[in-house]
């Protein structure tokens, strides 16, 4: 039985992004390009995927991790020095080999299936993924011969001005019959206008050698971009934002502008929920069903549960039960939990604090690091005075508490399940369950005495 293995290029530094961000590490939706590659390959039936780093290698590891093995190219003299690099994982075996560009994140599994059948079907030695551009600058052509069979690749910097003129390019995509890879890698020289050594002069090498030469033309050349510069990296996160809207979509939730939602190719949404303009969905965050992220929200790495509400608010690493309304303008910070009919109002900050079933802090609060039960109703204005200058100290209010507007919690404090702080209190010892606590002076009436003074 013949293997499938796969190469993805992913050495070079790209000069043309003017970053100090290795190209391939740039995010598209939130996901370096290397890895919607590494991805998108791993959903084919491939043995072995060996990645080619260089620059940022570390980097490039450390992202991909498991996903792929890795050889090191030392020098970034070209392509095809690159390919060359895998040798010793893959050379002499049999089976194809498919080398994608780290930076072509919007090639899908379904096209890369389709050139493997395709190379399969023609007998081919080498199969190229081609795609029509309306501007083709920059990319390598393919020159057809008077049959129509694919001749070679001439680079841009190398074409003549005829062969510029040709709209068919190079999307740097192929299939390779492995043995007949690696022996014509040897054979490639560097005399060109870069002092390369490029990949695709492998495919003129087997043609001359009599070998069969194939080309798969996708119809969407949109889906081949090679992302070189900044330009083509919005092109790219346009391109994938729409797509990601689209699977969402097709998927039962409601997107009303895709054209402004902002989410992240790992982010999973429940059928039904909807999402209204300007949203941003980051990091790897799931939505449950039924839920309404109203605009202006940010929603990153945190677990939202069914039949939520965030309205124009700030989720971070954070996780919401069902039937809970954040928002407008709430500011929930890292690892905080907040439970299920949970109200959390405007202007309300809450960080590193857990919130049970039913408990509101329905307006202009700030709660950090600490534990709220159940049941528990916090007033506005209130505040977790929870750092001394020094240290964070932890506040508990227990089940069915009730704490009055503007209310100052010092921790670390505890209050008992049961009670009530009136409000304004400055709350500094422990409350026992069931108890009242006030903390405030007393309140002085001297009747008459706003006369005398108007008298003045
Ligand atoms: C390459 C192709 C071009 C094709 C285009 C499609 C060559 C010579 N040219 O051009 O025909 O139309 O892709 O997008 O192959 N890399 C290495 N090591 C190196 C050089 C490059 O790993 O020594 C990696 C880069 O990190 C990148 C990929 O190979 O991910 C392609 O290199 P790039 O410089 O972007 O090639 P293009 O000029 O776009
Ligand atoms: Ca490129």
């Amino acid at each position: 039985m013949t293997h499938t293995y796969a190469v993805i290029l992913a050495a070079g530094q790209g000069t043309r992004m003017k970053s100090k961000l290795y190209k391939v590490l740039h995010p598209v939706c939130g996901m370096p390009m290397v890895e919607h590659v590494a991805r998108n390959i791993r959903q084919l039936d491939v043995a072995k995927t060996v990645t080619i780093v260089g620059h940022g290698a570390e980097k490039v590891k450390e992202q991909l991790g498991e996903m792929s093995e890795y050889a090191l190219q030392e020098e970034q003299l070209g392509t095809a020095h690159a390919v060359q690099q895998a040798a010793s994982m893959i050379e002499g075996l049999e089976g194809t080999t498919l080398v994608v560009c780290g930076d072509t994140p919007l090639i899908r599994p379904e096209t890369m299936e389709n050139l493997l059948a395709h190379h399969k079907e023609t007998n081919a030695k080498a199969t190229i993924l081609t795609a029509l551009a309306d501007d083709p600058t920059g990319y390598g052509r393919i020159i057809r011969n008077e049959e129509g069979h694919v001749a070679k690749v001439i680079e841009q910097k190398d074409a003549s001005a005829e062969e510029q003129q040709v709209k068919e390019i190079n999307t740097g995509t192929y299939c390779f019959d492995n043995e007949a890879l690696f022996t014509a890698l040897k054979k490639v020289s560097n005399e060109n206008a870069q002092g390369e050594y490029y990949l695709p002069d492998v495919i003129e090498i087997l043609k001359n050698e009599g070998a069969t030469i194939s080309a798969y033309a996708t119809d969407s050349f949109e889906e081949t971009l090679g992302v070189n510069d900044r330009v083509a990296l919005s092109q790219a996160e346009n391109t994938m934002r729409a797509r990601i809207a689209e699977k969402h979509m097709r998927a039962g939730v409601t997107i009303i502008d895709p054209a402004t939602a902002f989410i992240s190719a790992e982010a999973v949404i429940g059928a039904d929920t909807v999402l209204q303009p300007n949203v941003m969905i980051e990091g790897a965050t799931v939505i449950g069903e039924d839920c309404l992220i109203g605009p202006n929200s940010q929603i990153v790495d945190s677990r939202i549960g069914d039949g939520t509400t965030i309205h124009s608010s700030v989720v971070l690493q954070s996780t919401v039960g069902n039937e809970t309304k954040v928002g407008p303008f709430a500011h929930i910070r890292p690892d905080s939990q907040l439970g299920d009919e949970v109200k959390i109002g405007n202007f309300v900050e809450v960080k590193k604090s857990e919130l049970g079933n039913n408990s509101k802090v329905s307006h202009l609060s700030y709660i950090g690091d600490a534990h709220v039960g159940t049941n528990v109703n916090i007033g506005c204005g209130t505040i977790t005075v929870n750092y001394d200058g020094k240290n964070k100290h932890l506040t508990t209010i227990e089940d069915d508490s009730f704490i009055g507007c503007n209310s100052n919690l010092i921790a670390p404090v505890t209050v008992g399940k049961g009670s009530y702080v009136a409000a304004g209190s400055t709350i500094s010892k422990d409350v026992p369950e069931d108890s009242l606590a006030i903390a405030r002076s007393r309140q002085e009436n001297k009747e008459g005495y706003a006369k005398k003074i108007n008298r003045k």
